[in-house]
């Protein structure tokens, strides 16, 4: 079965396509459909978001959207940026820009914990939805360690793996991030829906 991408995040890409595979889910971008259209985030939860941009894809291309919307929720700052984090610091700043602006928004702060949230949802044609969700908690590192990954990945460290996002190998990011556990967590929805519509997803 054949979903697209309300993203054009490539980082976003890569990590849903590999995850997507695994279960018979072909991924392909909006990019890669001609599809150029930016969804503004309006909504009040990162669940509204994810099924803003899905809809807005899935209408049109009239294939089943999905969307991935996240974002870093840290403690010490009362959970900020959390819906903003795409947008912290303003319009126009570089990934490297706005994790130095988050780095110095903590300069002193020995409360580090934080937790990166992910909602997936998916927009099928004639507007049946799915959503599903995952955290990965973590800390926010003192300095940006490793060359991997995407947006915040140097800052935020995963205690368990004793590595930021951006140190881990694809599997190892995969094992334990916000967007696999919500992608895992959406597997167990999609596969209850296309059990109720006698859908085969390798058709
Ligand atoms: P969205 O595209 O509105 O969902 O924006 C999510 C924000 O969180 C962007 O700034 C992303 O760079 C950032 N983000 C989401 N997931 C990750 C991740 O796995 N690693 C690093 N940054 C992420």
């Amino acid at each position: 079965m054949k979903f697209v991408l309300a993203s054009h995040n490539p980082g976003k890409l890569t990590e849903m396509r590999a995850i997507l595979s695994e279960f018979g889910v072909e991924l392909v971008s909006q990019d890669e459909l001609g599809v150029h259209i930016d969804v503004e985030e309006t909504g009040e939860t990162f669940r509204e978001n994810a099924l803003l941009k899905a809809r807005a894809v899935m209408e049109q291309t009239q294939l089943p959207a999905i969307s991935d919307d996240s974002g870093l929720m840290v403690d010490a700052l009362n959970g900020a940026p959390g819906v903003y984090t795409a947008r912290y610091g303003g319009e126009g700043l570089t990934d490297e820009q706005r994790y130095r602006l988050l780095l110095s928004s903590l300069t002193g702060q020995t409360n580090r914990t934080a937790h990166f949230y992910s909602c997936i949802a998916c927009v099928f044609p004639g507007n049946e939805t799915i959503t599903a969700q995952g955290v990965c908690d973590g800390t926010i590192a003192f300095a940006p360690m490793g060359q991997d990954g995407f947006g915040y990945d140097p800052i935020f460290f995963v205690p368990a793996l004793r590595k930021t996002f951006a140190q881990m190998t694809a599997e190892e990011k995969n094992s334990v991030s916000h967007r696999a556990k919500a992608l895992a967590a959406f597997r167990v929805e999609f596969e209850k829906y296309c059990g109720e519509k006698n859908i085969h997803v390798d058709e």
